[in-house]
């Protein structure tokens, strides 16, 4: 989809369609309705003044104009209260826009700078405006022959701006939001695939073909090269798998002084998580194929990093493997060595997450980062505690939390803050090796996302390091209402919320107060 701002009046634009967004007011608000030309002003006005339309967050109401003025049709969409417009509102906005123009089979259409007049400024609007519409229209659809009613054919998105001295920022705005959108499509193309399609082996081929297009440096690990490292965590879980693991790694140096030390980004990649000998039940378990999906986040986020220049050098590091219950796959109760050499007793081999990461973040600990975030679809109890709009963070770092807080925030990837520290030790404690995978192998039991995350914990030492468990967010099953953007599927969690932290990431953590 091409995507461009332009300057000049709603109603002589000559498009196919004009959205247009309406702040929630008085029905009597007269004819004159600020920030609008009069004569679409008469059609809002009219919608207001009939009850028919209120402005109320979403609502959307298409109008056709009959040759009275340049667009053929006109669609209001609500904004909700001017004074409390979130800029969610407006990616919220955006969707509801885009799918009710997906639905009308038009594929070309214009829209009013979403929010304008509100305090947000104009670049950001458009940024937000444009992941909205973006995000709103993906589809996964890689394996259909058939294009199904589902796939947006729409080409063109105008952006229009009142004032054109804001044109240039709107403009950076937009191509920044095309960037952030495709990215966290990027994410959710790689966990959509299912693991047939999506193997260890894929998944590094993918991180080389994105490595080569933007130019990053690219380290794949195999079997052998694990095995010499003392790679324990990450080949016990491969051992049910006939599929080979890998090791991903990927370099981004965008600081101004490439020395730098890099912010380690640390993904699980589960490609397909049975749960091993400690096997899942069946129902639903074709959903592990998102277990992938904190791998999938964390390479889009590189490669948003990437073209987006941002100013931060970057470590990413993927620990990619099946958890499948074969002939040769690991048992309750063994002793594996992590990389660094670390021993845990496994006493749940579908705890995989944790042995996986825990290679992953030991590793990364080589390049000296300055911090290191993992993000993971880690729990089910993490799932309990905080369903599906919230992931759990866990962290040694209280302004690290602070930063991921506001990213947050700024992007309504919500997160919320679950301890970890000294007085949860001994639900990790083992009497035969240093650690052992879960408090008890049987399901259930207490503080499972604090465990998992206790066990990683482990691996980081003094840097500051921050886990998301995305186990709720990674995926969803329904269309809501108010998240329009976020299709059934991968969501692509966590895309936003890094890149975010990562354009603001100037300066060092200790000096910040
Ligand atoms: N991938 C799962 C976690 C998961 C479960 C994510 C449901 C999303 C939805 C993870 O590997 C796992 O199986 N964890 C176990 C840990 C338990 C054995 C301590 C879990 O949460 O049940
Ligand atoms: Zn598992
Ligand atoms: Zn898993």
């Amino acid at each position: 989809m091409r995507i461009l701002a332009e300057s000049g009046d709603l109603q002589d634009r000559k498009t196919n369609l004009m959205a247009v967004g309406i702040f929630e007011q008085n029905p009597k608000v007269g004819r004159s309705i600020s920030g609008l030309d009069p004569k679409i002003g008469n059609i809002v006005a009219d919608a207001l003044a009939t009850r028919d339309f209120s402005g109320s967050l979403n609502q959307v109401q298409l109008f056709y104009s009959h040759g009275e003025i340049t667009p053929k049709r006109v669609l209001m969409v609500g904004l909700g209260k001017k004074s409390e417009l979130e800029l969610d509102s407006v990616r919220q906005a955006a969707g509801r826009v885009a799918l009710t123009v997906k639905n009308l089979s038009v594929r070309e259409f214009s829209s009013s700078l979403l929010g304008e007049g509100s305090s947000h400024s104009p670049d950001v609007l458009a940024q937000t405006m444009v992941e909205g519409t973006m995000l709103a229209l993906y589809g996964f659809q890689k394996f259909k022959n058939k294009p199904s009613d589902h796939i947006s054919s729409i080409e063109k998105l105008t952006i229009m701006v009142r004032k054109k001295s804001l044109l240039t920022r709107a403009r950076k705005g937009a191509l920044d939001g095309k960037h952030i959108a495709e990215a966290v499509c990027l994410s959710r193309d790689l966990a959509n695939t299912p693991g047939n399609r999506m193997t260890p082996t894929r998944l590094a081929e993918e991180c080389r073909k994105l490595s080569r297009l933007h130019r990053l440096n690219l380290k794949i690990l195999g079997n052998n090269q694990l095995i010499k490292l003392g790679m324990g965590g990450i080949l016990g879980v491969a051992r049910g798998s006939s599929e080979s693991p890998k090791l991903i790694i990927l370099e981004y140096r965008g600081a101004s002084e490439s020395s730098c030390p890099p912010i380690a980004l640390v993904g699980k990649g589960i490609t397909f998580d049975a749960g091993g000998i400690s096997l899942k039940p069946s129902g639903k378990m074709e959903e592990m194929k998102f277990d992938k999906s904190g791998a999938a986040s964390v390479i889009a986020a590189t490669m948003a990093a990437a073209t987006l220049k941002l100013k931060v050098n970057l470590v990413c590091i993927v620990p990619a493997t099946e958890n499948l219950p074969g002939g040769s796959a690991q048992k309750p109760g063994d002793i594996i060595r992590h990389y660094g050499g670390k021993t845990s007793e496994v006493l749940n081999t579908d705890a995989e997450g944790r042995l996986i990461l825990g290679d992953g973040i030991a590793y990364s600990l080589e390049y000296k980062p300055q911090a290191i975030i993992d993000l993971a679809t880690l729990t089910g109890a993490c799932v309990v505690a905080l369903g599906a709009v919230t992931a759990g963070l866990f962290s040694n770092h209280d302004r690290l939390v602070r930063r991921i807080e506001k990213s947050a925030k700024a992007t309504s990837e919500r997160v919320w803050r679950l301890p970890v520290g000294d007085e949860y030790l001994d639900l990790i404690k083992s009497e035969a090796a240093d650690m052992r995978n879960v408090f008890s192998s049987s399901p259930g039991g207490p503080a499972g996302a604090i465990i998992a995350a206790m066990y990683l914990r482990e691996f980081v030492g003094d840097i500051p390091w921050a886990h998301l468990d995305i186990a709720g967010t990674a995926w969803t099953k329904s269309d809501s209402i108010e998240r329009t953007y976020i299709p059934p599927g991968a969501t692509g969690y966590g895309v936003r919320l890094l890149i975010h932290l990562l354009k603001g990431w100037s300066v060092d953590l200790g000096d910040e107060s």
